[in-house]
Formats: C-alpha cells, structure tokens, sequence
C-alpha cells in the first residue's frame, strides 16, 4: 500500500511542478529579458535613454486645438498686450495677446518640437510648475541680447539677415545639436 501512495504523490507534485514549470516559461515569453549592456539594441553606457517617439503631426494638431480655445477665450482682446490680457507675463511685455498665443504654438512648440506641456500644465497657464518655463524666458532674453547687441556689432551682414529666433538653434529638438548630420549637405544645399 505504502509504496503506491508514495508513486501517487510524487506523480501529483511531478505534474504540479510541470505546470508551474511551463507558466513561468510562459511568463518569461512576454517580457523578454532586456539585452546584455553592449549587446546589440541596448543603449551606450552613460547614454540618457531613448527618447520616447513623437509624432509631430498629432502635437501640431493638439498644439493648434488648445491655442485655438484659448484665441476662442480672448476674442475682442487679441489686440490688447498679454501683459493685460494675461496673468503673469514677464518678458513678451507689448505683445498683442493673440500674436502671443501664436509665438507658444509655433516660436516655442514648434521650434523645440514639443506640447504645451513641455513648459506648461494645461489649464494652469500662470504657474509656474515647470523649469522649462522659466528656462524658456531665459532663453528669449538671450536671443534678444544676440540680435539687439551682439549681431548688431557684427560689421558686413546682410541687414535683414541678422536675426535669429529658437528655430535657429532648437530646429525642431529641446537639444541643439553640436555636430552635423552625417553625410553633411553640400554647402548652400537646402
Ligand atoms: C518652451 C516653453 C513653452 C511652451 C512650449 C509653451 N509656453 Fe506658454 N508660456 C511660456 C512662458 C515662458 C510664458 C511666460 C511668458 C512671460 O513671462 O513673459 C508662458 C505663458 C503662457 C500663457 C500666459 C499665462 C498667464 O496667464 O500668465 C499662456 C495662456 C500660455 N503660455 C499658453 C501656452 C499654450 C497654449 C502653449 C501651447 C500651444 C504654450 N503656452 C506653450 C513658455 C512656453
Ligand atoms: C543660440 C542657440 C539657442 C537659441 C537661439 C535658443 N536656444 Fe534654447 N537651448 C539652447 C541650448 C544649447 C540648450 C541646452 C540643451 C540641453 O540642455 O539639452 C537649450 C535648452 C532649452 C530648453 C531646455 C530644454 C531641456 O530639455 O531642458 C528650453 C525650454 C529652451 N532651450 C527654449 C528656447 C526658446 C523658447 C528659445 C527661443 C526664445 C530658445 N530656446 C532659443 C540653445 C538655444
């Protein structure tokens, strides 16, 4: 008798741990291990990790939507400075509301390629929750201080050359790049 009860326990824990053994192979096969550091498909060591993809076509879209709502919210007053129309408007002092909404969707948005929720939490406009906000003023300060001082010296240019904006550096990227794209253009080739 002893025996067989045995065989029957160890044939039961046998098919226990067959199962168990099969759903943690099952497991395994949905979540791949992540490759070895330096294999193929891993990021460079020291490497900030992969930007997550965007599509500038769907943030154009989402950009222009909540731009127009808040046109939609000014009307009659798109002419009026943002400082007046606004809360809490500290460097783009003078500028008509309406041109101002359009400098964050296309001089801001579109020149780094990101949302309003880059520099913003939608809605709460006025606050001041994200660094890049501030960075951005920054920023438009240092391009003020370029064009209106250090271009003007610049003796030789072309008079209506001299200018640049975020576009000239950011070129659709929050980070300007050092090097050239490789193979570079030929010169003047656009
Ligand atoms: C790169 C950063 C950046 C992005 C992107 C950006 N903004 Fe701004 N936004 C700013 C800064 C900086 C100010 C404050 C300007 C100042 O102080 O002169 C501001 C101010 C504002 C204000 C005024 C808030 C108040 O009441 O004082 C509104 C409204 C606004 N942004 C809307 C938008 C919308 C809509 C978008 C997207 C279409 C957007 N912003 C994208 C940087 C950004
Ligand atoms: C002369 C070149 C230049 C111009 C012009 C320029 N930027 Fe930048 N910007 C930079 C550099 C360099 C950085 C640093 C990039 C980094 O840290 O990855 C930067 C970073 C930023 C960042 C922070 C991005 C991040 O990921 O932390 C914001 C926001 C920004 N710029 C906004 C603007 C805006 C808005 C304008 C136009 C008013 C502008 N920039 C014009 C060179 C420029």
């Amino acid at each position: 008798m002893r025996p067989r009860i045995l065989g029957l326990a160890l044939a039961v824990s046998l098919i226990f741990s067959a199962v168990w053994f099969r759903a943690s192979l099952h497991a395994a096969d949905q979540t791949p291990p992540p490759p070895p550091p330096g294999a193929p498909g891993s990021p460079p060591p020291g490497a900030r990790g992969p930007r997550p993809p965007r599509d500038p076509v769907r943030m154009a879209a989402m950009r222009d939507s909540v731009m127009n709502e808040l046109l939609e919210k000014i009307k009659g007053h798109e002419n009026e400075p943002a400082e007046s129309v606004f809360k809490d408007i500290r460097v783009l002092k003078g500028i008509p509301a309406g041109r101002f909404l359009r400098i964050m969707n296309m001089g801001f948005g579109n020149s780094l390629g990101v949302g309003c929720n880059f520099c913003h939490v939608p809605g709460k406009w006025e606050a001041e929750d994200k660094k890049h906000k501030q960075i951005a003023r920054d920023m438009w300060k240092m391009v003020q201080t370029i064009n209106g001082d250090l271009l003007a010296k610049i003796e030789g240019l072309d008079e209506e050359n001299r200018v640049i904006n975020c576009t000239t550096c950011h070129r659709g990227d929050t980070t300007p790049a050092l090097t050239m794209p490789t193979p570079a253009p030929a010169h003047g080739g656009k």
